[in-house]
Order: structure tokens, then sequence, then C-alpha cells
């Protein structure tokens, strides 16, 4: 079954056309390639466009059975700093695609959301029905794009899933693709960048949170375990029902503990400083991810220091 995978030269989406086509399914990459890398597309049919770009898309939106829309800007601080470009990009360009999709066959899209779209959540773990009260326009631009597929579920049968990540990490344990941002400012890849002496050393983000070690605590989910969970979704819409669904492993660590594994894995101490808190993190955010274990006969399988291990041999293929 051919599958649109918009946003597949990214971090994520890469990830999520590899297992498409470990599950048999023939993904078609497509990806303006803004934050995007050609590399990790490589061996893909892979088609250069955004989601503006309705011309572009409608002859290909007429050869797939489902779209997955992974194409995002996701900095939260830029978007505090710049949010024209967070609207402009996450918001409107993913309503031209959501609409070009509308006006095709196809009635399946998988869309990548986020853990922002709680804020600051009243408790952990964070279950689905919590209020969604984004605190960044990131949050705010992904829940908007929730409220539109919600609508157009309702109003045009166009069903989806809704993949509430929270913290994204590891590589695939090929070492063929893995995380690249420019700039780097995920706490793996940044340890990494302060073992190579890329910086000066890791700015851990405030040390007095209300947690046990005083650093914050998130839920760091392996990236293939991610990939195969949009993979159980697609199985899922074939039934016909859309759903909003955390993907989290259920439990958290602080950025000491990941630290310590990073230096635990990699034999090498990573220099690090106490810096001042980092606007808008939360102390805690753990996922439960009970509802999407049980709807799609899926679980997280791959602990912190898989998280670690296989972030570090893509890292390795890098230098
Ligand atoms: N951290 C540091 N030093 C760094 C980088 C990060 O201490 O140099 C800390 C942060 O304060 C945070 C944790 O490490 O507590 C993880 O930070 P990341 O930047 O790796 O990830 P975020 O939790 O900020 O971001 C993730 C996703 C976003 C999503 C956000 C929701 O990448 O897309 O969670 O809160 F919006």
């Amino acid at each position: 079954m051919p599958v649109l995978v918009v946003g597949g030269a990214g971090y994520i989406g890469s990830h999520a056309a590899h297992a498409l086509k470990r599950h048999g399914y023939e993904p078609i990459i497509y990806d303006n390639l803004s934050t995007g890398h050609s590399e990790l597309a490589a061996g893909f049919e892979f088609i250069t466009g955004d989601g503006f770009d309705s011309a572009k898309l409608n002859p290909i939106l007429r050869r797939v059975d489902a779209v997955m829309h992974f194409a995002a800007h996701a900095y939260v601080g830029e978007s505090v700093q710049n949010p024209r470009k967070y609207f402009h990009n996450n918001l409107l360009g993913g309503m031209a695609l959501l609409n070009a999709v509308l006006d095709s066959p196809v009635r399946k899209l998988i869309f990548s959301s986020t853990c922002a779209v709680y804020g600051t959540p009243p408790s952990v773990p964070i279950t689905e029905e919590m209020p969604r009260q984004p605190v960044n326009p990131y949050g705010v631009t992904k829940l908007m794009f929730e409220r539109a597929l919600e609508a157009y579920d309702h109003a045009y049968g166009l069903r989806y899933v809704s993949f509430r990540y929270f913290n994204a990490a590891g590589a695939d344990e090929s070492a063929e693709i893995g995380e690249i941002h420019d700039p780097e400012t995920h706490l793996i890849p940044s340890a990494f960048e302060a073992i190579h002496g890329k910086r000066p050393a890791l700015d851990i983000f405030g040390d007095d949170y209300p947690t046990p070690d005083g650093t914050c605590i998130r839920d760091y989910i392996h990236v293939t375990d991610l990939a195969e969970a949009h993979v159980a979704g697609l199985e899922h819409l074939a039934h016909g029902k859309s759903l909003a669904a955390n993907l989290g492993t259920g439990h958290g660590h602080s950025v000491r503990e990941v630290l310590s594994t990073i230096e635990r894995v990699t034999g090498k101490r990573v220099p690090h400083r106490i810096a001042p808190r980092r606007p808008g993190d939360p102390a805690e955010l753990v996922a439960d991810p009970r509802l999407a274990e049980k709807t799609f006969n899926w679980k997280a399988r791959r602990s912190l220091e898989d998280i670690v291990t296989t972030a570090w041999k893509w890292d390795q293929t890098r230098r």
C-alpha cells in the first residue's frame, strides 16, 4: 500500500518511512528540505515540495492510500521568538496539505502532534483527557491542527490518528539514519557535542526543580518505537476510527540520569555546568501511554540505554 510521508526527510518522518518499508508498505517521501535532509530519504521515492504546492500534491495524492504528516518546525524557543514562522508553516502549510488531502480520495491521515499541546499538566502521568492548554506558539499550532482534524473527521469523514509525542530520541539500529538538527538543542545530541568539544559544556537548564535530583524529568521514547506506532496507527485506521493518543514509555528520567547513562554507554565524561532554567520548561512531563498500548497493541520496548546506544552509534558515523 503506498503511503505519502510528508516531512519524510526529517528525523521522525525518515524513521517512519523505514518502519513502513519494513512492514511491506510503499512510502513516498515528500519534503521541502527546509529542515529535512535528502540523505535521510535515501532509498525511497522522493519528491521535493511543500504543503502549499497543491498542484504538485494533487497527482501524488491520487497514488496513495494514506498520508503521514510530519512536516513542521519544532523548536519551542524559536516559536516564542518568531511565532509568524510557526503559524505560517505549521498551521497554514498544514491546512493547505489537509485541504489537498480533502480534495483527493485519501481519507486516512496520521499527524505528528506533541505533548506540548498539554502545556503544564495538572499532574503526571499525562492522560489524553487532560486539558489541552499549550504554553507556547509551537504547541498552539499543533493543537489548532488537532482541532481541524476533529472537525474534518466529523464533517467530512476524514479519519485521523494524532500522535502526541513525548521526547523522541535515539536512532535507527542500522545507524543509516538518525537525528540531524541545526542548530542542535536537544539534550542527548547536545551532550555528545560537549563530549566532542563542539561546545564547552552541556548546560543543565536548572537544578532547582521540585524533582528528586532537582533537574527536569522527561519521558524519552526511542524514535523506532515511535515509528512502529505509526504503522500500528495506519492499521487501526483501516477500521475507520479516529483517535488522539500519547506516545511515550510511561517512565521519566531526569537530565542528570540521562547524562549518567550517556557517560556509562560512551565511556566518556560529559562536561557540564548548571545554567538558569530554560523558559517554558515544566518540571516533569511523563506520558500515560495506556490508550495507545491498548488500541494499537503496541508498546515502547526500547530503554534509555538503547536510546543512547543507537544515538551514539549514529553520532559516530557522522564524525
Ligand atoms: N536540557 C538541558 N540542556 C540542554 C538541552 C536540554 O538541560 O542543552 C533539558 C531541558 O531543560 C529538558 C530536557 O533536557 O528538561 C529535554 O530537553 P530537549 O530540548 O531535548 O526536549 P524538550 O523537552 O524541550 O522538547 C521536546 C520536543 C518538542 C516538544 C517538547 C514539549 O522536542 O518538540 O518536548 O515540551 F515541544
